[in-house]
């Protein structure tokens, strides 16, 4: 278990002063930090064809990135390059332990723990990101600078993937050991480099963009064939500019438009579901044969633990405390009474459900109902 210590600066201050606004070094905010994951077992992550890697290397000036699955890296040498692996929350539950200190930040914010290892003289080159990140030092140093945002850099790409930003003012300059984190700001020029072999741990945070929000709408639509109302007009009148789609004409659209988000129930089911979809592979694997509901009982009752699949996106909507909850994971949609709340909760915040939430759930049918689905998904699994 890792434990956040923001020494003399509250969880309030944090938020108030530096979330989303400043770039902040938080020397040894992780106590007698020890890596989760060896570089050996990363690199054999990055073998696998359904993980998300990359390699950057720079040997010379020249910048190079190649995508996995890798198998031999002897070909990269001692320097210069760094193999980044992404989403390996989903993979390894050892290194997913990192995003749990963050979750003072909602479960749909997070993104995904991405971890690099570098060599020496090895980063990825001065860039942005359009989303906050931790960074957190595993083994070994590297030294990072930070700026500010800053609307006179450019944009260029020394290799057609690979996105860097022109010399930027920093406002942090620090060699990162084992344990610092770095909180980086969407839109904050950094750049970190390796002084010797090193680890990196990136908990990143996602924020919808205005056209994906209105892509995900229009797919939720379609799939759920929501065709909404049509443009009227009774009350038009002859037009003296055949051509001309008038400013009243486009205010109806707009509204139209509106009608649809405006609606409350609709806005929160599209918005669940949408923003609980995995964006890379999960890990899942369903049973065979299925459970059946008074197998799980016994199993629980025998004190077996349960744990959620890595990386597993669970967020609930109640709109008003009478209501019906609306429970999403990974893109599906439950409808849970009101007076469940406290199991959506256990759902949606526990990592390994607890043994007094693993007996509550075995003494009543509803939520053993529930539960046996979602193992019967693969989405939450027997660890003993
Ligand atoms: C890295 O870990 O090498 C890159 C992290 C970043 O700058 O976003
Ligand atoms: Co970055």
């Amino acid at each position: 278990m890792y434990t956040l210590n923001l020494h003399d600066l509250s969880l309030e201050r944090f938020l108030a002063e530096f979330w989303q606004k400043k770039p902040l070094l938080i020397k040894n905010g992780f106590a007698n930090f020890i890596d989760p994951i060896s570089s050996d077992e990363l690199a054999g992550l990055a073998g696998e064809e359904e993980i998300e890697s990359r390699i950057v290397s720079n040997a010379g000036g020249n910048w190079q990135l190649e995508t996995g699955p890798f198998e031999d890296f002897s070909q990269f040498g001692e320097t210069n390059w760094t193999l980044l692996v992404q989403a390996v929350d989903h993979w390894h539950p050892e290194s997913a332990q990192l995003i749990e200190p963050f979750r003072f930040i909602p479960n749909w914010r997070i993104d995904d723990l991405m971890i690099s290892f570098s060599t020496p003289g090895a980063g990825v080159g001065p860039h942005l990101d359009q989303y906050d990140v931790f960074i957190i030092q595993g083994m070994g140093k590297r030294h990072w600078r930070v700026g500010m945002p800053d609307a006179s850099l450019t944009q260029h790409c020394p290799h057609p993937r690979l996105l860097q930003v022109s010399p930027f003012v920093d406002c942090i300059d620090v060699i990162t050991e084992p344990g610092d984190i770095l909180y980086i700001p969407p839109g904050c020029p950094h750049d970190g480099i390796s002084v010797d072999a090193s680890l990196s741990y990136s908990v990143g945070f996602r924020a919808p963009a205005q056209k994906d929000l209105v892509t995900g709408l229009a797919d939720f639509l379609i799939e759920n064939e929501i065709n909404g109302d049509r443009y009227t007009d009774p009350d038009r009148t002859a037009t003296q500019a055949v051509g001309e789609i008038t400013p009243q004409d486009l205010n109806k659209v707009q509204q139209l438009l509106q009608q649809v988000i405006n609606e409350p129930d609709l806005l929160a089911r599209y918005f669940g579901s949408y923003i609980t979809h995995a964006k890379h592979e999960l890990d899942a694997t369903e049973p065979d044969p299925h459970y059946q509901v008074d197998e799980i009982a016994e199993y629980l009752q025998e004190g077996s633990v349960l744990a959620r699949l890595g990386g597993l996106r669970c967020c609930y909507i109640q709109q008003h405390p009478d209501d019906d909850i609306l429970l999403f994971i990974n893109g599906n949609t439950m409808t849970v009474p009101a007076g469940e709340l406290s199991t959506v909760k256990q759902l949606c915040e526990q990592v390994q459900l607890d043994a007094a939430t693993a007996a509550s759930f075995a003494e009543d049918p509803a939520k053993l109902q529930l539960l046996t689905m979602l193992i019967n998904l693969g989405y939450w699994y027997f660890i003993e």
